[in-house]
């Protein structure tokens, strides 16, 4: 997932602003507790997901794959006060850790976690409501099926932020489930007229979309 190599990457985090002690935290806690803890987005995207959100003055954010909670905290920090964050994860066990971190945060308010699959809360839970930023970052197999539904809840305007869609160059030579989830929404989002879409190599690659 580093495609730059170790120093440079350093370099990245050297030069950003730091993230919050509570962040720091929950990646100490993952890396030391949790498996996979390199699904955590970290410093540098955190730190993108953050700015995303001031920059389009963003209030209410979805977002799909919480995992500890890292990016759902960073962009929480730069929602407004009455910012709302809509989070979906299917593990109670990461739910419980999130849980804990958001208490000690006095942006963990602005956060509401869903249980369950995803694509089921999307349906039964999130109905109806819209959003100004929508970010993926749950199983890639269903990236499609998430792409469909989540284009009414994103507002017109509003901005998908898509996390993986390099997926550690697999993209190019698609072999599991999920790399050809990932390569099957990058065409559809490539190839779909109602978004303008930039793909960009930070990390394991994001994919910016907005909708027209
Ligand atoms: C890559 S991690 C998310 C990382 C997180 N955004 C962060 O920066 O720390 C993906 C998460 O999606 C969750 N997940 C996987 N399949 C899911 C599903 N069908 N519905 C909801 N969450 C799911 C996993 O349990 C995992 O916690």
């Amino acid at each position: 997932m580093n495609f730059i190599g170790d120093d440079l990457s350093k370099y990245l985090v050297d030069h950003t602003t730091q993230p919050s002690a509570i962040l720091n935290e929950i990646a100490a806690y993952t890396g030391a507790n949790c498996d996979l803890p390199q699904m955590l987005t970290g410093p540098v995207e955190g730190q993108f997901l953050k700015t995303l959100v001031q920059i389009t003055s963003t209030q209410r954010i979805l977002e799909i794959g919480l995992f500890t909670g890292y990016s759902a905290l960073a962009m929480a920090e730069g929602l407004p006060e009455d910012g709302q964050l809509d989070t979906c994860e299917l593990e109670q066990k990461h739910i419980d850790i999130a849980s804990k971190f958001f208490a000690k945060s006095p942006h963990g308010k602005k956060i509401t976690i869903h249980q369950g699959p995803a694509l089921k809360t999307l349906t039964e839970k999130l109905d109806g409501r819209v959003y100004d930023l929508i970010f993926l970052d749950a199983d890639k197999e269903n990236y499609p099926a998430y792409f469909e539904q989540t284009f009414s809840k994103l507002r017109s305007g509003g901005l998908l932020v898509v996390d993986n869609v390099l997926w550690s160059g697999a993209v190019l030579s698609p072999k599991t489930g999920a790399d050809k989830g990932i390569v099957k929404f990058n065409k559809l989002l490539q190839n779909d007229n109602r978004f303008e879409n930039v793909m960009l190599s930070i990390r394991d690659g994001i994919s910016l979309a907005i909708k027209k």
